[in-house]
């Protein structure tokens, strides 16, 4: 089976595979020949699908797969698989630490050694911050990455919210030690907010002006799944007035950053690194390496995706 893939994967499992082509730059060609598509952040439409007539699989790096029309795949008899599960605990480690960096103030702080504003004053009240042990932590989306963010925020003696559409089984609930609210509910009561829910129609813009307004003053937000989750110019008019505090790894329009945040210090910045890290990057190869072989062997797809 031809793979065309955006670029080499990381670790040993990319070697597996005996026929890659590796593109670089905008598809334009019809390419008859190609039978799969390893990519990442790619958009697949119509328009991509039309130049691989004989396009059997699309096998996208990630969890999330909102690059990908899976409907349009679908139509022409083309699946769709992606990665989860690997990167449960490197994404809600991200998390974690981005809740823990803005309510410690960690980079303003590590900002003020580096330019020597350290004073002798031991009991300086310039860097304050937020407790993070005790806090409340509402989790929007308790799937498997939401619930590794739960299991880490006991550690951290939180009361923990959550909202899900379908709520958890109270034996579930009462073993994660979380409470079900509705989003209003949980934007109003939780002093941390942080997003687990993929992007899809219906998540789009979810959190918009309405519901940013919902959290209270000095809470503390945090998104480590998809940018078009939130309504970001909104987000922005918040954090530029200091009224919330901010953990972002995700945008609206990545690499693209507001350029109002680049000089906030209530806010966070890192660039999409959830599932960075060697370990985890190197096992979601593994997974995108074993739909691709099980695709060329014509078994089942361990990771399909259906359209929603
Ligand atoms: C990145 C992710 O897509 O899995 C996801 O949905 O957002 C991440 O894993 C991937 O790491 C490539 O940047």
């Amino acid at each position: 089976m031809k793979v065309l893939a955006s670029r080499r994967f990381p670790g040993p499992a990319w070697d597996e595979l005996a026929d890659v082509e590796y593109y670089d730059g905008p598809l334009v060609a019809q390419r008859p020949d190609i039978e799969a598509l390893a990519v990442v952040g790619e958009i697949i439409d119509d328009r991509t699908l039309d130049l691989f007539p004989d396009l059997r699989l699309v096998a996208n790096y990630g969890a999330g797969y909102d690059d990908v029309d899976v409907a349009a795949c679908a139509a022409r008899g083309v699946a769709v698989t992606n990665t989860p599960g690997v990167l449960d605990a490197a994404t809600a480690d991200l998390a974690l630490a981005l809740i823990l960096a803005t309510r410690r103030r960690v980079v303003e702080g590590d900002s003020l050694v580096r330019a020597g504003r350290w004073g002798t004053d031991w009991a300086s009240t310039t860097l304050l911050a937020q407790e993070v042990s005790g806090a409340t932590l509402g989790i929007v989306g308790l799937g498997r990455i939401g619930k590794a963010v739960a299991r880490r925020a006991r550690g951290f003696d939180m009361r923990i919210l959550y909202m899900k559409r379908e709520r958890l089984p109270e034996v579930e609930e009462h073993e994660l030690g979380v409470e079900h609210r509705l989003l209003d509910d949980l934007l109003r009561e939780a002093d941390i907010v942080t997003i687990h829910v993929p992007l899809t129609s219906e998540t789009e813009l979810h959190i918009d002006e309405r519901r940013l307004g919902l959290l209270h003053d000095g809470a503390c937000f945090v998104n480590t799944a998809r940018g078009a989750i939130v309504d970001e110019r909104a987000l922005v008019q918040e954090l530029v007035a200091g009224r919330i505090r901010a953990g972002l790894d995700v945008f609206a329009d990545e690499p693209n950053v507001p350029a109002e945040l680049l000089e906030l210090p209530n806010v966070v910045l890192t660039p999409h690194l959830g599932s960075a890290t060697r370990e985890t990057r190197e096992a979601m190869t593994r997974v995108l390496v074993d739909n691709l072989q099980a695709a060329d062997a014509g078994r089942e797809l361990p990771n399909p995706v259906y359209p929603s």
